[in-house]
């Protein structure tokens, strides 16, 4: 085997609990061309990195957030949280959410979503959780494609979910029985 054949490194989707630096770079990258290319999870523009750093140092501090991130070629280009109830929410603890879904525009194309997608809903599935819920803006035609062909079922649309700079645009509503809920 060559050295060269050595270093190809495939897709891997992973759990991250700590941040190293050029992990954490890596990802704020990835978010700042996703967030220019228009679908930034609430932000418009990309903010200052040391605010876009405290916000990823703050996802993992926040113990109802599990946080999945894609690499491609070693780096991570694109992450996704499985967002769990506050242990109070006794009525609601058997509903996750999936938040912060995004793959950086240029790594977008090899499977990646599908594979991110798949771990969480692995993960939400193991802990228990019975229904897994995703809203995203009906501009987001990739997003909207993945989730319908992921077995999600749109059960409302929401006027003027999000402001895109220019226009106010409506968002559609996921979900998706992970169990029989009996
Ligand atoms: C949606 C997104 C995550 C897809 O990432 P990706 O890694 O390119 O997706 P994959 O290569 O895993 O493709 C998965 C499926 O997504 C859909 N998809 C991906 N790109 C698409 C496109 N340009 N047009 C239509 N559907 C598309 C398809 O259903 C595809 O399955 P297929 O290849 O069997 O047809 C990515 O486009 C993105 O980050 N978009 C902006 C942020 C966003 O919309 N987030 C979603 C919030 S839930």
């Amino acid at each position: 085997m060559s050295d060269s054949s050595r270093n190809i490194q495939q897709p891997v989707i992973e759990a991250i609990e700590e941040f190293d630096q050029s992990d954490l770079d890596d990802l704020c990258e990835a978010a700042e061309e996703a967030i220019v290319d228009g679908n930034g999870f609430g932000w418009l523009k990309p903010p200052r990195r040391s605010v876009q750093e405290s916000f990823w140092k703050g996802v993992l501090m926040v113990p109802v957030r599990e946080l999945y991130c894609a690499r491609l070629e070693g780096r991570i280009v694109g992450s996704g949280q499985l967002l769990k109830p506050f242990p109070n929410n006794e009525a609601g603890g058997h509903i996750a959410q999936i938040a912060t879904f995004f793959i950086a525009p240029y790594a977008r194309g090899h499977g990646l979503a599908i594979g991110l997608l798949s771990v969480i809903e692995k993960s939400a599935q193991e802990q228990g959780f019975k229904i897994l819920e995703v809203d995203v803006r009906e501009t987001q035609t990739a997003a909207i494609s993945l989730i319908e062909s992921s077995g999600y079922e749109r059960w409302a649309t929401k006027k003027n979910y999000a402001w895109n700079g220019t226009d106010y645009v409506d968002g559609y509503y996921y979900k998706k029985d992970l169990k029989d809920l009996g």
